[in-house]
């Protein structure tokens, strides 16, 4: 049993604590370091491993142009492909990808409850898709908008492995303003509200920062959570309440 400050009562059911202080990047985008526990990181490479695995594999994205994306990449919920979602993994091979599981979604609205500290609509958040992306190597990510889903509530992300620098812009132009931010294993971010739709990007992974406990031999994981706003049929759902500072 645990005691002192972190006894049972002072802190009930959140287990999600911060170890560093969080800060607001831009409005509407939050950055908890160190939010997972060493323990939930661990757990979550083990689900991505099976993602990873099927039923749609985890490869690079072939972009319309030619060009293959440098992260290796798996959807969870809704496959994401340049530049539309579907149920269907249609430039992989075909086959519908794995359910988007309810313990995924509560751990999505315990981030907002935590980035917006309770006045974010996380009791609303209902993400339906993850994109998981592995960098090794040199893989980098260019900027660009989360901009085919049809909701406006917020984009977590969650980071295991190396560090990286997560570049976060504004939502005009891809190019100044914009703040350099460096994601290390366990961090948390959240853009929503008037961040939503600012371009960001991975334009470096710091390769071997990685803590060996979190089950990763090498390269960075990262996974977005999103509600695409997309029904079954293909219809929009719902609005987000505009909550969000
Ligand atoms: C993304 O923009 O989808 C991924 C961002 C990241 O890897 O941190
Ligand atoms: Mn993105």
């Amino acid at each position: 049993m645990t005691e002192g400050p972190f006894a049972a009562g002072l802190f009930p059911a959140e287990p999600f604590r911060a170890a560093r202080s969080r800060s607001d990047v831009a409005p509407g985008a939050v950055h908890v370091p160190g939010w997972l526990s060493v323990e939930r990181q661990r757990a979550l490479v083990e689900a991505c491993r099976g993602w990873a695995r099927g039923p749609v594999p985890m490869r690079r994205t072939v972009l319309p142009g030619g060009g293959v994306m440098s992260v290796r990449t798996v959807c969870v919920g809704w496959h994401w492909q340049p530049y539309r979602y579907s149920r269907t993994a249609d430039d992989v091979n075909g086959a519908r990808v794995a359910a988007f599981p309810d313990w995924l979604r509560d751990l999505g609205r315990a981030a907002l409850r935590e980035a917006y500290e309770d006045d974010g609509g996380h009791d609303v958040y209902a993400p339906d898709t993850a994109l998981v992306n592995f960098y090794d190597g040199g893989a980098r990510m260019g900027m660009h908008q989360d901009k085919e889903e049809r909701s406006g509530a917020p984009v977590v992300s969650l980071s295991v492995g190396d560090r990286c620098v997560f570049r976060f812009g504004n939502p005009r132009t891809r190019g100044r303003p914009y703040t350099d931010v460096e994601l290390a294993s366990g961090d948390l971010f959240v853009f929503g509200g008037p961040s939503r739709f600012a371009y960001h990007g991975v334009p470096k992974v710091y390769p071997g920062t990685a803590d060996p406990a979190v089950g990763m031999v090498s390269g960075r994981l990262n996974v977005t959570l999103r509600e695409t706003g997309l029904a079954p049929g293909g219809q929009r759902e719902r609005e987000w309440p505009n909550r969000i500072r």
